[in-house]
Order: structure tokens, then C-alpha cells, then sequence
């Protein structure tokens, strides 16, 4: 069992100190595990710039490789070759620090299960070139993940979009998420191991991330020690609300029903919606779906207004000569 633990903190800080503890606590309960640290702080992980080569590879019949070469790629390896994951990133300006989102752009989106089936689905039909078993078929294996966010402020809501953001990470990739933990007031804890409920709860989550790995993945109970949250799939609480009693989980893009209860709120999510949650193959296929038709509506579209769009995007191309003009 290799177990990745990944810091988004200060060297031998709070992020640090916590995944560290959730590491030990998985190496209590599985002393043969292999256990990885990386602290991303002074790792370049440039954003991702939209180039399109990792899917055009893929198309072409290649590995969907990220053409950008810097110390991504060491990170990809290790996040590959793990069976369970351990993130911690500190919370900057209410959500995870932003090198956080561009390994995100960069890991995520490449390891979308559906979207590179689909490709690999083509090749064998003989749609597209390339050798489908020649895709290694261990980057869709079975893995677990558990969330930290860190923060120091006392008022919960200045981590708001903490936890919730970390997902982002291993929804494509169908991680399983075991845990959830909102490391807020930093700054008035003082320092981790202050607070010895805080060190506890890292144990356990390094221990139950593991064991999840020895378990059918519905037996899996979700370890949230502040509570299981609204959404049933990601145990978030953010909503997105449009006026009616539906209301969606941004996060997992499903909807619920919303009922009032005195001054009690419950929120309804069917089996059926919990089935499509973005982290599931149904939910990133339906995605895959939706971004393959974009070809066909378009396509005819641009073609008959070619003069038009060439013509606009003159003023976009050269906007300093026509600003000035
Ligand atoms: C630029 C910046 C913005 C921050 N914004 C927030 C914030 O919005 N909410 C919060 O709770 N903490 C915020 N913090 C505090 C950090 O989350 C906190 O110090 C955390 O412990 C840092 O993680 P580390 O100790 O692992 O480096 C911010 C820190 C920095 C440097």
C-alpha cells in the first residue's frame, strides 16, 4: 500500500504538521505501508495554459502528456503511483493557495476517467489511431483520498470555500474521499500539536484513508469529525440556490429538494442524483458528453459566420490600434 501525503503549507507548518500526523497514523495501522511526503511550497507548478496538447495526444492515438515541463511532473508520478492521498493547503484569501489550483488544472482534468475511456473507447472501434491497452490501465486504479484545510482564522467563514475547493482534486480522478477536515483557527491554536483532539483527528484520518483501501468502497463509512455536512456525496455545506425549493451542490452538481422545518433546514438528495454526482462515471460522463457535442453546434456555426468573426476579431488581435484610433 503506497500512502502520498501532500503539503501546500510552509515547510514544517501547520499543513506540514498535520498531513505528517495523518501519515504516522497510517503507518500505525499498516507498519508495511509505503509512505511518501511532498511539500509543494518552493516546487514550480506553472497553470495550466489551455494549449489542448494533453487531448490532442490523446486523440492521436498518445499518452495525454502535459507539455510543460517543470516539477509537475515529479508530483503526477507520485500521485499515480499512490493508492491512498493525504492534501493539505492552507487557506489564502478563503479558498486553497493557488498553486493547489494549478495542480489541479494540470493533474485533474488529464486523469478524467470517463473523458480518457472515451478516447480509449474510439481507438478500439477503430474511430481513433492508437492501441487502447497500450494506455496504462493503473491510472484508473482504486484510490482513497482526505482533505485538510487549513486555516487561521477563528471565524469559519473566512475558510468558507476550504474543504469544499480540495475536492477539486480527486473528483475526476474517481478518488474515493474518506475524510474532510476543517483545520481552521491556526492563529489561535498556536501550533498543532497545541491541540491534542486536532492530532487525534489526523490519526484517524491517515488510518481510516488506508483502511478504506481494504474495504468494498460502499462499507467505506465518511469520516467527518465536524459534522457529515448537507451534500451526502461530498459533505460540503455550500449550496447554489435559484429561487425555487431545488437547490444544486455545486461541488458534486447534483440537485436536492429543500424542506423548512421550523427554523431547521433539510435538504433532499434522490438516490438517483446521488448516482450522477460529478465524482462518479455517469456524472463525468454525462460532462464528457456534453463537451464532445460542442464540435458539431459550433462547427457549422463559425463556418457561416466566418467574414463576421474575422472581421471582430481584427479588433481583438490589434485592440491597441483600434482603442486608440
Ligand atoms: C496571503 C494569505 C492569505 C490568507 N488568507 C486566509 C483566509 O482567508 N482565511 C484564513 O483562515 N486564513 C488565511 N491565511 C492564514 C493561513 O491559512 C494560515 O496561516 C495557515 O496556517 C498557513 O498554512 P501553513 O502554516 O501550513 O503554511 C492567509 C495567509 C496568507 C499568507
Amino acid at each position: 500500500m503506497k500512502i502520498l501525503g501532500l503539503s501546500f503549507g510552509k515547510k514544517n507548518a501547520n499543513s506540514d504538521i498535520l498531513t505528517k500526523e495523518a501519515l504516522y497514523g497510517a503507518k500505525e495501522a499498516y507498519p508495511d505501508a509505503e509512505i511518501k511526503f511532498i511539500n509543494t511550497q518552493r516546487l514550480t507548478i506553472d497553470r495550466c495554459i489551455g494549449c489542448g496538447a494533453c487531448s490532442m495526444a490523446l486523440e492521436r492515438g498518445k499518452d495525454n502528456n502535459c507539455v510543460i515541463k517543470d516539477d509537475f511532473q515529479m508530483v503526477e508520478e507520485e500521485i499515480r503511483k499512490a493508492d491512498a492521498v493525504i492534501v493539505a493547503a492552507p487557506v489564502y484569501v478563503l479558498q486553497p493557495v493557488g498553486q493547489f489550483k494549478n495542480l489541479v488544472d494540470r493533474f485533474s482534468c488529464r486523469h478524467d476517467v470517463s473523458a480518457i475511456n472515451w478516447v480509449l473507447d474510439k481507438r478500439r472501434n477503430g474511430e481513433m489511431p492508437g492501441d487502447p491497452d497500450a494506455f496504462p490501465q493503473e491510472r484508473f486504479k482504486r484510490r482513497t483520498v482526505s482533505y485538510i484545510s487549513v486555516g487561521g482564522a477563528s471565524t469559519e467563514n473566512w475558510t468558507s470555500m476550504g474543504t469544499a475547493t480540495l475536492h477539486l482534486f480527486g473528483f475526476p480522478v474517481m478518488m474515493q474521499v474518506v475524510a474532510n477536515y476543517n483545520a481552521n483557527s491556526m492563529g489561535t491554536i498556536g501550533n498543532p500539536y497545541l491541540d491534542e483532539e486536532l492530532i487525534g483527528h489526523m490519526h484517524e484520518i491517515g488510518k481510516r484513508t488506508a483502511a478504506a483501501l481494504e474495504m468494498a468502497p460502499e462499507d467505506v463509512e465518511y469520516y467527518g469529525p465536524k459534522g457529515n455536512g448537507t451534500c451526502p456525496v461530498c459533505h460540503q455545506n455550500l449550496l447554489t440556490v435559484n429561487g425555487t425549493t431545488t437547490v444544486e451542490c455545486p461541488i458534486c452538481g447534483i440537485e436536492g429538494k429543500i424542506s423548512i422545518d421550523g427554523d431547521k433546514l433539510h435538504v433532499e438528495f434522490s438516490e438517483a442524483q446521488q448516482a450522477r454526482a460529478r465524482g462518479t462515471f455517469a456524472g463525468l460522463r454525462e460532462h464528457t458528453t456534453e463537451i464532445q457535442g460542442f464540435g458539431a453546434i459550433c462547427g457549422p456555426k463559425i463556418m457561416a459566420n466566418k467574414e463576421l468573426l474575422d472581421r471582430q476579431m481584427d479588433r481583438i488581435k490589434n485592440f491597441d490600434k483600434y482603442i486608440n484610433e
